[in-house]
Formats: structure tokens, C-alpha cells, sequence
């Protein structure tokens, strides 16, 4: 009888480490209705993640922001800019496990390629053009796949959990764009300033084999200013 249970035993294992994978690949899911971040420990009462506040002292503006009315101002290198309403804009996103962003671009401006390490983003096009896409991890025998899309107004895109995206400014037009996250803190890596603008710098001897450059163009690129768009 013990071998029959057996096959059983090892389904319902299987399920729950299928579940455990699930339930890691996001933000952990709230223990309470709302847990409004706060920094003033005097007035705490849980620790989630971060310190909140008391229930009894929260208000609609812990929920609230009007930052992303406003244009982002797109005059930098990249001629684009990233406005977050993260959890430090909006503290009652603590441990929810979403945010937005708004990103505009002027005409040419780009959205250079980054990662988020710990959110999916879904992107929609609110004015203008864009050519957007995101490349795949290292697939074995495939290389690195890219997709990618033109999006006019209205246009919804997806770029998956971990893998470097990018958009660009196709239009004649200043564009819009509205970015939503499946995380409180998706978090940022611009590759290129992450690469060449890191501090200290990478040891060039890395950058030159990774990259197949000289020495010089690796000089010449660790000397430039990485502008950080978010
Ligand atoms: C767009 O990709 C963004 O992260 O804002
Ligand atoms: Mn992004």
C-alpha cells in the first residue's frame, strides 16, 4: 500500500514547490488590508518589509499622488525622462506589489536598454510612436532572441521580469507613455551606465574581453557621464 501513496506523495511535492516558484516571482502578497509605509518608528506598528504606520492614522493622501500630471523634462542626453509613483512617492503601496511610471520622450529620445530586477512591466503608448522591444536571457543554441514592435497611441507592449527593454522615440512628435509594475520597487539597471559608468569603475581588462574592444575605447567609455533618465 506504502507504493501507491507514493506517486501521490510525489505530485502533491511537485505542485507545492510549483506553487513555492509562483509565489516567489513577485512581490509577497500583503498579510493586511494596506500597510502605509512610514519612517517615523514612534508611530509603527507592523514591520512588512518596511515599518507602517498605524491603520488608525492613515488617509487618503498615503494613497494618492499627482506627480505623474505633469511632463517630464525631456531636455538630457537620452531625451527622455522617467517619472515614478513607486512606493516612496505613494507609501500606501507598501507591500501591494504594484506601482507606475510615466515616460516622456522628446522627438528622438530614447528609453535606453535596462532591466527592472524584480518587476514585469506593461507599457502603454498614450501619444506619439514608438519603436520598442526587449531581448531574451541566453537561450541555449538560439543566442539572445529580440522582439520587437512599433506602438502607436494606445498600444499595449510587455517586457518580462529580469530582460533588458528599451524605447525609442519614432515620431515626429513628443511622446507619452504610461508604465505599470508588478512590484512596489520594480528597481533600474541601465546597462550602459551599469557597465561603463559604475563606481568605482569595472577593472577595464573585464570590459575590453566582455566587449571585444580596445583599450581605448574602454577608456573612452568609462570617462563619459552616464545620465541616469529615472
Ligand atoms: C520603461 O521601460 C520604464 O521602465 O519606465
Ligand atoms: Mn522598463
Amino acid at each position: 500500500m506504502k507504493g501507491v501513496h507514493f506517486p501521490v506523495t510525489a505530485a502533491a511535492l511537485s505542485v507545492l514547490a510549483f506553487t513555492t516558484l509562483l509565489a516567489s516571482a513577485s512581490d509577497p502578497d500583503p498579510l493586511q488590508d494596506f500597510c502605509v509605509a512610514i519612517n517615523n518608528t514612534d508611530f509603527a506598528v507592523f514591520v512588512n518589509g518596511k515599518f507602517c504606520k498605524d491603520p488608525n492614522l492613515a488617509s487618503a493622501n498615503d494613497f494618492f499622488s499627482d506627480k505623474l500630471r505633469y511632463s517630464g523634462n525631456t531636455s538630457n542626453p537620452v531625451g527622455s525622462i522617467v517619472t515614478a509613483a513607486n512606493v516612496d512617492v505613494i507609501p500606501g503601496l507598501n507591500t501591494l506589489g504594484i506601482s507606475f511610471a510615466r515616460v516622456d520622450f522628446a522627438p528622438n529620445g530614447l528609453n535606453p536598454p535596462h532591466t527592472h530586477p524584480r518587476a514585469t512591466e506593461i507599457f502603454i503608448v498614450l501619444e506619439g510612436s514608438l519603436y520598442v522591444g526587449f531581448v531574451t536571457s541566453n537561450i541555449n543554441g538560439d543566442g539572445n532572441r529580440l522582439f520587437t514592435k512599433v506602438l502607436n497611441k494606445g498600444d499595449v507592449f510587455v517586457f518580462p521580469i529580469g530582460l533588458i527593454h528599451f524605447q525609442l522615440n519614432v515620431g515626429k512628435t513628443n511622446a507619452l507613455a504610461l508604465a505599470a509594475f508588478g512590484s512596489q520597487n520594480p528597481g533600474v539597471i541601465t546597462i550602459a551606465n551599469a557597465v561603463f559608468g559604475s563606481k568605482p569603475p569595472i577593472n577595464p581588462d573585464v570590459l575590453t574581453k566582455a566587449f571585444q574592444l580596445d583599450n581605448n575605447v574602454v577608456d573612452y567609455l568609462q570617462k563619459q557621464f552616464w545620465y541616469n533618465n529615472s
